[in-house]
Formats: structure tokens, C-alpha cells, sequence
């Protein structure tokens, strides 16, 4: 029988052919048809400059108006909106089962946050760039009394609750009050300064709920990505969404790399682009002239891009251009690539990523990449008034060892 789109029906095997269709359109999983049902804009791309630049379209169950965000290589893993909260308005209180960071990319309000059959609410102002998170199915209501609006980017579990569950009645309407991550203490949303050592790794980690100026906030020196990288992980309402904060010098820049995607990088401070190209393409896409098959992100405050975007196939590389350092904040939902690693609890992992592909990894090295990379990087450096930090021994297959940073991102 011929296939038709009109219905579905067996698609027989014949002697020389296998049955069903060689080629079949993605299925929409539940959450792409809540995100449809909403009746907003859903953006999917690698990233975009500035999520200010955005489309934004009245919400109903949100009371202002926003467009989700879903990067490609992030589907199923977790979600993005953008919301407004109109000026001398307030969104509708909601409440849900799925973890939820906030990062307030314009203006100023509050947030009124309090629990089922709980009347007392608690209360905490925010201002461009405050990094909050509402804890799990606790209700809450986003307020904004001045005559400006605000801009609410906001990353949820909410894909792996709707694919999971496939029931939004249940994640908008359950009754349960997860005290073990909000017990409604009357200092939940005091910002915590203090650092406290991550267990495993002895990195610098901050059990905070409300981080009040993620952009211009002091950062402990972490050296570990860079000289002079600093690095923060706010672990905020005993959310299983991983998040870190990160800043780096500018005037060198990553190898590009390949690995399985989750995160989201969210310019904070400071301009820079990433490139992407599929690996079909080889290592010197310009060289090969494919370069109309590479694909560029630029981003600045406010700016979003999928770090590996895809599927862990598409080689990336993130340049850090401006005078001023590049702050991030990367995002990756509850399901880091690490923690999707085959194998038991305990084996030893290779971040293949930081491994020359010569070697069996999925790094290029300097002395291998397009040297269209190069040029560019030291041009729009120049540009903006800054310099290079770049060794010309990098690019020198004999001398490429000697003093050569690790993976910057
Ligand atoms: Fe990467």
C-alpha cells in the first residue's frame, strides 16, 4: 500500500525491503505538545544574541508575555522561558512539580513564595541580574511595582516531569508540600555568602537561594579552566538542576571539541560567539569551503547558546572576544552528560572531549584546526581593544605541549 499522510497502516515487507519507513518525521514528545498548547512562540535554535531580542506573545496560564526556548541538543533534557512581568503588574501565582532557576535579565520586582494551607509569605526583592530558584511545587507569585517591565529567563525540569508523566493536571495541581526542600524558614531567600567546599571535587560551592547580583558578584579564583578563571556553584532549594557560574579572562579560546550535550551557556558579563559545524564536515570547514555550513552564535548580557549543541556529533568552539573578562553561567538542567555516562557508580570516566582526535578523543588541536579561527579571533580582539594571550607555539605541531591551557569551555 502507499504510504499517505492521511493515516497510519502497516508498511508490509517486501522480499529486498524491511517493513515501516526509512525516513519518519521527529514524534512530538508531551512536553513539545504542552509548549504548543500554551500558545506562545517556541524558539529552537543553537542560541540566540540576546533573549531581549526574543518574540514575545501573551500567556494566559502565565498572566504576561513570553516565548519558551528549547536549544537544540537540549530537548528532553530540560526547558526555557522568557517572560515579562508587566510594569505595575504581577504574573499569576503558580505552582508545579518540576525545579525552576530564575535569572532576571531586566528590571526589578519582587517574589511572594509560600506553601499549601502555609498563609504566611515570604517575600524577596530582585533586580537585573539575581539568580533565584523557586523550590518544588511551592507557590509563588512574580510582582513588579515599577513602571519598567522585567525579564524573567527561566530554566525548568518541567520536559522531564511532562515526558515522564504526560499529565499536566498532576504537575500544576498536586497537593504536596516537599518540606525537605522548602521548609519556609524565615531565612531561605537571605542571600548565604559563605563558601562551602563541594565534597567530591573541593571546588567552590555556595548553598545559597537567592544569589542577589550574579553580574557583578565577587567570584572565587578557580584557575582550573584558564589563569585567573574564577568559578561558583550555587546550589539553590536542594535542586537536583546543576548550574555553575564562571568567568574568564579574555584573548584565549577553547579547542574545538565534541561531546553529548545538556548544557546551556548564558552570557552574564563580557561578548563572545561559539562555532558549530557537524564533524562530517571535517576539521577546516573554510579551508574545504563549507564554511556556509558552520554555524555562529554571538552573544552578549542576556545571551544563550548550547554549548554541544546537536548530538554530541557537531564540533563546538567558544571564543571569548571582549576587553572585559566573559562571565557565564552554565545551565544544565537535572541530567548532566556525565551523569548519563554508561557504566556502574564508581568507574573512572574520560572526558573524550579534552582528548586530540588523534588520540581517540574529540579535540582538534591548534596546530590542526582552520586557521580561518585564528585570524578571526586576533581581528575582532584587535577590534575591541584587547589582546591576544594566544602562543604561537600552539600552533606548531612540535612545540604544541609546552604550556598549553586545558579546554577552556
Ligand atoms: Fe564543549
Amino acid at each position: 500500500m502507499p504510504h499517505d499522510d492521511k493515516g497510519s497502516h502497516w508498511h508490509e515487507p517486501t522480499a529486498d525491503k524491511m517493513a515501516g519507513l526509512g525516513k519518519f518525521a521527529r514524534p512530538a514528545m508531551p512536553y513539545d505538545q504542552f509548549m504548543e498548547s500554551e500558545g506562545v512562540p517556541i524558539y529552537r535554535d543553537i542560541g540566540v544574541r540576546t533573549v531581549l531580542d526574543l518574540p514575545m506573545k501573551p500567556w494566559k496560564r502565565l498572566g504576561g508575555r513570553g516565548s519558551y526556548i528549547q536549544l537544540f541538543g537540549t530537548e528532553g533534557l530540560w526547558g526555557m522561558y522568557v517572560v515579562e512581568v508587566p510594569p505595575g503588574g504581577a504574573l499569576n501565582i503558580e505552582h508545579h512539580v518540576y525545579e525552576k532557576i530564575v535569572l532576571v535579565v531586566e528590571g526589578r520586582g519582587s517574589t511572594e513564595v509560600w506553601q499549601e494551607g502555609n498563609s504566611k509569605k515570604q517575600h524577596f526583592e530582585w533586580q537585573k541580574g539575581s539568580l533565584f530558584s523557586i523550590p518544588i511545587n511551592a507557590y509563588h507569585r512574580f510582582v513588579n511595582a515599577t513602571n519598567s517591565p522585567a525579564i524573567l529567563l527561566c530554566g525548568t525540569s518541567a520536559p522531564n516531569m511532562f515526558n515522564l508523566l504526560d499529565n499536566p493536571k498532576f504537575i500544576f495541581e498536586c497537593p504536596f508540600d516537599f518540606t525537605d526542600r522548602y521548609s519556609g524558614a524565615a531565612d531561605y531567600f537571605t542571600p548565604q555568602d559563605d563558601i562551602a567546599p563541594d565534597p567530591v571535587r573541593g571546588l567552590a560551592m555556595k548553598k545559597t537561594n537567592l544569589v542577589p547580583d550574579v553580574i557583578n558578584c565577587e567570584l572565587p579564583l578557580d584557575n582550573r579552566r584558564s589563569p585567573g578563571y574564577r568559578r561558583i556553584e550555587p546550589h539553590m532549594a536542594g535542586n537536583r538542576f546543576y548550574l555553575w557560574v564562571g568567568q574568564h579572562e579574555t584573548g584565549r579560546y577553547s579547542k574545538a571539541h565534541k561531546h553529548a550535550s545538556a548544557a546551556i551557556l548564558v552570557c552574564l558579563k563580557g561578548k563572545g560567539y561559539t562555532y558549530t559545524w557537524p564533524e562530517a564536515l571535517g576539521t577546516r570547514p573554510w579551508e574545504a569551503g563549507k564554511a556556509d555550513q558552520v554555524r555562529r552564535q554571538d552573544y552578549e548580557l542576556g545571551g544563550i547558546v548550547s554549548a554541544a549543541p546537536m548530538s554530541g556529533d557537531w564540533f563546538h568552539q567558544h571564543f571569548g572576544v571582549s576587553k572585559d573578562p566573559l562571565r557565564l553561567s552554565a545551565w544544565f538542567g537535572p541530567n548532566n552528560s556525565t551523569s548519563r555516562k554508561p557504566g556502574r557508580p564508581g568507574e573512572q570516566i574520560t572526558d573524550r572531549g579534552a582528548i586530540d582526535i588523534k588520540k581517540g578523543g574529540g579535540a582538534i588541536p591548534y596546530h590542526e584546526e582552520d586557521p580561518h579561527l585564528r585570524a578571526e579571533f586576533e581581528a575582532t580582539l584587535a577590534k575591541e581593544g584587547a589582546q591576544s594571550r594566544m602562543d604561537a607555539r600552539w600552533y606548531d605541531e612540535a612545540t604544541a605541549g609546552i604550556d598549553q591551557p586545558k579546554d577552556l569551555f
